[in-house]
């Protein structure tokens, strides 16, 4: 079994990461032998999409030149990463009411034709199919469904989505909400860490149907 770990938050000492961190225990102890990848955003070297990329990724893998097979290179790694990965669990703290400039470049560098989806005549098909995802938001603020501020929530619904486009669809959201200084946030954490715990626990029972 493979774990991939993404972190995505600016901060080193950062909610979302402590989150990510006991997800990581958590399987660890349920998956002895299990291997786990870890990629931080916030130090990796991430491209923002050029030209020469939105050309590379539509030419025939078989004939690309060197500096193409370089433009590359860094959506290939973090591809692979995610095609390895039986579960993936996303650290993803709420900037600006959505993701994080370092996780929306990570995000445009795995969504793509040929590799992460598949362009046919019945449509469009998302490639990551049979995967676990486990996303762990962290929050200023508090955004919860029915609530008057549910409506700035950009994150999970877009998160969503795109996840689903490359056929993540499989995806559990724990919220770690009203991490401004105060005293909801450690309350609201401790409640996040006992959520991610009994998900890290279910993920190799089998489902059960009623
Ligand atoms: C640049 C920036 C933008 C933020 N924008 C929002 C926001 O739009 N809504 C919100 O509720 N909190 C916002 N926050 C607060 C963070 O979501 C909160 O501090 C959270 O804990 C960050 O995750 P981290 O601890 O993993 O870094 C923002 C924080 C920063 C640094």
């Amino acid at each position: 079994m493979k774990l991939l770990r993404i972190d995505s938050s600016a901060r080193r000492n950062s909610v979302s990461r402590q989150l990510t961190g006991k997800f990581v225990e958590m399987w660890k102890r349920e998956n002895p032998s299990g291997e786990v990848i870890e990629r931080d955003l916030a130090t990796t070297s991430l491209p923002l999409i050029t030209d020469e990329w939105t050309h590379a990724v539509h030419c025939d893998p078989l004939g690309l030149t060197p500096a193409q097979r370089e433009t590359l290179a860094v959506s290939d790694t973090l591809i692979e990463e995610l095609l390895a990965a039986d579960t993936i669990v996303i650290g993803a703290p709420m900037y600006n009411f959505t993701v994080s400039a370092p996780l929306k470049a990570w995000i445009d560098q795995i969504v793509r034709v040929g590799r992460t989806i598949l362009y046919s005549a019945s449509g469009v098909e998302g490639v990551l199919k049979g995967k676990k995802v486990i996303v762990l938001t962290s929050r200023g603020g508090a955004f919860r469904p029915g609530t008057p501020t549910a409506k700035y929530d950009h994150q999970e619904p877009y998160l969503r989505h795109i996840l689903g486009f490359i056929g993540l669809t499989d995806v559990t959201f724990i919220h770690a909400e009203n991490q401004k200084p105060g005293e909801l946030a450690e309350p609201a954490r401790a409640a996040a860490i006992e959520q991610l715990q009994l998900a890290a626990a279910a993920i190799n029972r089998p489902a059960t149907h009623v």
